[in-house]
């Protein structure tokens, strides 16, 4: 923290003196979340929230830092809002730019030297400071706080309001775990998100309990190791992930539980199990491998094997047959050689995912990997097609398969044609069909009848009462 600190108003801003909040995050589900508690935390100070970037007083990129494309992305958005500033400054008016995310962890000072017209840079453990730290924005020209916070930084504004979360919708975000110890090779979270912490199961349930009444039905639990989540339960004890699941289930309103994102070292039994005893939790799961070569599992510090990876869906699919699986590759680390890239896609073949997300290995500076002599990125951009065809194969595949069934839909939009509603599926996918918007919010019963791009048309049979 680089500036005095005053304490945080109390007395509602008046009206007339409300200024204007843009947010634009880029990357993971976590950076959304924080998106809206940075919102959250700003509106007593006297902001709402608008989509128009060119209205904004202030202007928040909540950025990502986790591959080379996503920081330069940043910079040059940068570019283009220095331009809108120095625009509303001729014209007599101002605005602040701020960067947060994990962008601003990692460059900090560097944010400023590259691009002047920031004024402030603030790193995911310190939004709950975003009204002090713009207080010292008018005495100040660049001020940063990346400082891992000491606090809980999740209590600053827990649980959400009611009437703020009636506006998000049938579905939410809710984080339980943040950070990360393991240490990939090639990853900069552990340095951008620091260690792993776990939110007490109060603190959580307290938050399900208000999305609930305010309607929401399904809730995704964020972290970055969100299965590794060990916090303190409601009986004193530490709860393991599934524990927190159970009693997650239980608060009334909550039909669905998503969770996101896994490491296949946390896929306890416990957690098995909770697939098939706990039927809020969705037959999806996200369980990132990267490489189906077990010398590139080593390099990339993964600790299990590629044989581990395949006992673990042996186990999903015993105790849930239906599971869909996605998962993350890398393709392209440091010595991955021709046959280490064919066990990747012999990997694919034999799990066969309903959805996956593969990138070119993307060397990020202060990572043991990037320091490794790299291949080219002819090689990188051959093997991301061939993954991405084979990925785009099962996909489609997966989609056929649900061609004639009846899902249980949860509405959570209008479809784009008049007259359509559209949600997911247990299983993920994207549903439209003919409906009536009173079914938004509530679950529905669609025969699939047709499927092409990247959802299924349906037919709604039954659906829950308006
Ligand atoms: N290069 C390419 N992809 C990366 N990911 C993380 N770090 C890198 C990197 N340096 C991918 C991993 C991870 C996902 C969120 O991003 O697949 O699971
Ligand atoms: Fe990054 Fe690995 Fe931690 Fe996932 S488990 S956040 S890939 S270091």
């Amino acid at each position: 923290m680089t500036n005095s600190e005053r304490p945080a108003s109390s007395v509602p801003t008046p009206k007339s003196n409300r200024r204007k909040l843009f947010v634009k995050s880029y990357g993971c589900q976590m950076n959304v979340y924080d998106a809206g508690r940075m919102a959250d935390v700003l509106a007593p100070e006297g902001f709402d929230e608008t989509a128009v970037m060119e209205e904004a007083d202030l202007v928040i990129l909540n950025t990502c830092h986790i591959r080379e494309r996503a920081s330069e992305k940043i910079f040059s958005e940068l570019g283009k809002i220095r331009e809108l500033k120095d625009e509303k400054i001729a014209q007599g008016g101002a605005m602040t730019i701020a960067v947060a995310g994990c962008v601003a962890q990692a460059e900090g000072h560097e944010i400023f030297r590259r691009q002047k017209a920031v004024d402030l840079v603030v790193g995911p453990q310190n939004y709950h400071r975003l009204p002090q730290l713009l207080r010292a924005t008018q005495d100040q020209s660049h001020v940063l706080d990346t400082d891992f916070a000491v606090e809980d930084k999740f209590d600053f504004l827990t649980p959400p309001t009611k009437e703020k979360t009636r506006a998000r919708g049938a579905t939410a975000f809710l984080t339980i775990q943040e950070g990360c110890d393991k240490f990939c090779t090639f990853c900069v979270v552990p340095y951008t998100r620091g260690a792993e912490i776990s939110r007490p199961a109060a603190k959580i349930l307290a938050e399900a309990r208000v999305l609930a009444e305010a309607g929401v039905r399904e809730v995704t639990l964020l972290g970055q190791n969100v299965n590794a989540y060990h916090g303190e339960g409601l009986d004193g004890h530490i709860w393991p992930f599934e524990r927190l699941a159970q009693e997650i289930a239980r608060v009334p309103g909550i039909v669905r539980i998503r969770y996101s994102t896994s490491h296949p070292r946390d896929m306890s039994e416990g957690l098995i199990r909770a697939h098939r005893d706990i039927p809020a939790l969705m037959p999806y799961l996200h369980l990132p491998v990267q490489s189906g070569s077990d010398k590139i599992l080593t390099a990339m510090n993964r600790n299990h094997s590629r044989a581990e990876y395949f006992e673990i869906i042996d186990r999903l699919r015993a105790v849930r047959p239906d599971i869909a699986l996605s998962s993350d590759f890398i393709v392209g680390f440091p010595q991955e050689s021709d046959e280490d890239f064919a066990d990747t896609l012999d990997l694919i073949e034999k799990v066969k995912f309903s959805a996956a997300y593969s990138f070119k290995y993307s060397p990020r500076p202060g990572t043991p990997a990037a320091s490794l002599p790299q291949l080219p990125e002819s090689v990188k951009e051959q093997r991301l097609a061939a993954v991405q065809a084979l990925i785009e194969t099962q996909r489609q595949s997966f989609h056929a398969q649900a061609l004639g069934q009846v899902v249980e839909v949860l509405f959570e939009k209008p479809g784009r044609k008049a007259g359509q509603i559209g949600g997911k599926s247990p299983y993920l996918h994207g549903v439209h069909c003919d409906g009536p918007v009173e079914m938004i919010g509530k679950l529905g019963h669609v025969e699939i009848i047709a499927t092409g791009g990247t959802s299924l048309q349906g037919r709604l049979l039954t659906g829950e009462e308006p």
